[in-house]
């Protein structure tokens, strides 16, 4: 039996919103102007299209303290939101309110958030598992989601386009994870029989899509996850689900962000999927393992292509995050290989230097990829950086903590992998702290892998 607050307590739509929305309805959109005067911002199709990002006072600092820092501390990124106390924040952690006001004295209209606390979150991996058992559904729509809606509908805010990138994981977890395959897990097929992802992702689209000034983003993995065949039209109807769920529609998605916190290429420039050494086909290749994309950007346009076909609106735009998919430095291939044995081909020639595509934590090699940028192909809103470069993805050791979060051993560089990276080593750099914290070493050697190079 599900406990908490009736479903009545609900956020609703009221003040400005309740106009903007019966505005909207009603097609008489105001454009501009300020809330001073009660007027709302135009809603536009790219929200990132004109506009200035907020840059995370909390992370720019760490940025700035380390050597070479300097040279991307003023980039915007996202401010993830991970847990209960993080909307509220402490003495030493901006809540949410604090990180709007300082993007409103930055004279930012761009706000960009993650939304990652459901309940069971994590299902396939322990290193970000959160405070929320799988069941707590009602404490994530009532103690979680409504209070970020609270904050995000205030008028103080009502001319900052706010980006909120929903529920990294959750969704592509449920496709491949949850039951059938190898690499399944049982938190996962947990999470799929209680439906409480689709329904928490339902209700934080359907509440934050009621704010006239939200961009929903919903997760869509990255290629290395759902770029098979087998994967890709399910995933596809996965995120039709859950955006048809709780009340949502998918007129509440913007669109959809690929590779959040990953590190696959945004392009291979050296090869395509369409390539054959020697008469073999690269997809027949270990790397590319029979997958039918290569990389980020060729994986986004296709999936974007497969949401309209399933009933999303034909305008939504992809994000890619490049935060740490820029594989620069002295490992990168200059060009491509001339072997005619197609492993050895697809080796020397690719970017992604990782030892498996199903690597995700603390990559070694990796360097910050593009800096973000506004429309920079069709069909894709804009390159991002969703996960700040410098915070951990898990630790490589056990750590006590009080957030519910666990060791992974794919944060562990001695761990000889699972089903889910073909049980290859993890190419996780050594002593990182808990994921969220900041890693020192880790920010560096993406700094000096930058690609394009940072000076
Ligand atoms: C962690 C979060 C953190 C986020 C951004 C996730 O892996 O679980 O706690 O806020 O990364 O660094």
């Amino acid at each position: 039996m599900r406990s908490g607050p009736p479903r009545s307590s609900r956020y609703r739509r009221g003040g400005l919103a309740a106009m903007a929305a019966m505005a909207l309805a009603s097609g008489l959109m105001m454009v501009s102007g300020g809330a001073a005067n009660g007027a709302v911002a135009e809603r536009v199709d790219n929200p990132y299209q004109g506009a200035t990002g907020y840059v995370n006072e909390e992370w720019s600092k760490e940025a700035a303290a380390e050597p070479g820092g300097a040279a991307v501390a003023n980039t915007p990124s996202f401010v993830w939101i991970d847990r209960i106390a993080a909307i509220e924040g402490s003495s030493d952690s901006m809540g949410l309110r604090a990180h709007l006001d300082a993007a409103l004295a930055q004279g930012a209209n761009l706000f960009q958030v993650v939304i990652y606390d459901l309940p069971g979150r994590d299902c396939a991996a322990l290193a970000s598992n959160g405070e929320l058992g799988p069941d707590e559904i009602d404490r994530y729509e009532s103690e979680y989601i409504d209070p970020i809606a609270d904050i995000l509908s205030d008028s103080k805010y009502a001319n900052i386009r706010i980006a909120a990138l929903i529920e990294p994981d959750s969704l592509p977890n449920l496709v491949t994870n949850a039951g059938g395959s190898a690499g399944s897990t049982e938190a996962c097929a947990t999470m799929k029989s209680n439906g409480n992802y689709e329904k928490g992702v339902g209700y934080a689209l359907h509440t934050l899509g009621a704010i006239p000034n939200v961009y929903n983003y919903v997760d869509a993995g990255h290629h290395g996850w759902l770029g098979w065949d087998s994967n890709f039209n399910p995933a596809a109807q996965e995120m039709k689900k859950a955006a048809t769920t709780e009340g949502a529609t998918v007129n509440d998605v913007t669109g959809f962000i690929v590779n959040t916190a990953n590190y696959s290429a945004l392009q291979e420039p050296y090869f395509k999927v369409t390539d054959s050494v020697n008469g073999t086909s690269v997809r027949q290749s270990k790397w590319v393992d029979w997958n039918n994309y290569v990389d980020e950007q060729s994986f986004a346009t296709a999936f974007r292509s497969q949401l309209v076909s399933q009933g999303f609106p034909s305008n939504i735009g992809m994000l890619i995050d490049t935060a740490r998919n820029g594989w620069g430095g002295s490992e990168r291939p200059t060009g491509k290989s001339s072997s005619t044995d197609v492993n050895t081909f697809v080796d020397e020639s690719r970017i992604d230097r990782r030892i498996h595509a199903g690597n995700w934590c603390n990559q070694e090699g990796a360097g910050i990829g593009e800096r973000p940028k506004t429309a920079p192909a069709s069909g894709v809103d804009a390159y991002v950086w969703a996960k700040p470069p410098g915070e951990s993805d898990g630790s490589s050791k056990e750590i006590p903590n009080d957030e519910g979060k666990g060791f992974d051993q794919m944060c562990d560089p001695t761990y000889g992998g699972n089903d889910r990276n073909g049980n290859n080593p993890t190419g996780a750099m050594a002593d990182s702290p808990l994921a969220g914290d900041w890693f020192s070493a880790q920010f560096q050697q993406l700094v000096q892998n930058a690609y394009p190079p940072l000076s």
